[in-house]
């Protein structure tokens, strides 16, 4: 029988643990072992970025990356992305709003890239947009609504954060 390591992890803010054997993927860990199916598994070897989850905040393709390395990081997946009384977040929002999406497969990736994208850079150019998404392919859509998608989630970001900046000046 194959050997199991224990992997302990915190997964959208909470504790997690679980056995996999050392070659188990990131992806098929949260996938098959924690239950979290919003990670889509697309290419399986780096190309097509739909396994997109952020660790420890930087985006990261978790088909190339092994469970056991993920362990003692915090990873959000697209599940963890919403606030937690289920309110969508900006990036959720805007994709929504500009119709960012048509079959969906790709979208928990380019959710989590642009969440990490607008954290860095909360006015992004077209450029860095463009750039940004660069490492995230989506087969439906053309990529001009999930362009468009991206400034309007900038948008709602900074209408967010705008009465929140103001109650700490004040
Ligand atoms: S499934 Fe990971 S990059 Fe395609
Ligand atoms: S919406 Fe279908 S692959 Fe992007």
């Amino acid at each position: 029988m194959e050997e199991t390591h224990e992997v302990e992890l915190t997964v959208n803010g909470v504790r997690r643990t679980a056995r996999a054997p050392a070659r188990r993927l990131l992806s098929d860990l949260l996938r098959h072992d924690l239950g979290l199916t919003g990670t889509h598994v697309g290419c399986e070897h780096g190309v097509c970025g739909c396994c997109t989850v952020l660790l420890d905040g930087e985006p990261v393709r978790s088909c190339l990356m092994l469970a056991v390395t993920a362990a003692g990081h915090e990873v959000t997946t697209v599940e963890g992305l919403a606030a937690p009384d289920g309110t969508p977040s900006p990036v959720q929002r805007a994709f929504q709003e500009c119709h960012g999406l048509q079959c969906g497969y790709c979208t928990p990736g380019f959710l989590c890239t642009v969440t990490a994208l607008l954290r860095d850079n909360p006015r992004p150019t077209d450029r860095d947009v463009v750039e940004g998404i660069s490492g995230n392919l989506c087969r439906c859509t053309g990529y001009q609504n999930i362009i468009r998608s991206v400034h309007r989630a900038a948008e709602l970001q900074a209408e967010q954060q705008a009465p929140r900046q103001a109650g700490e000046a004040g």
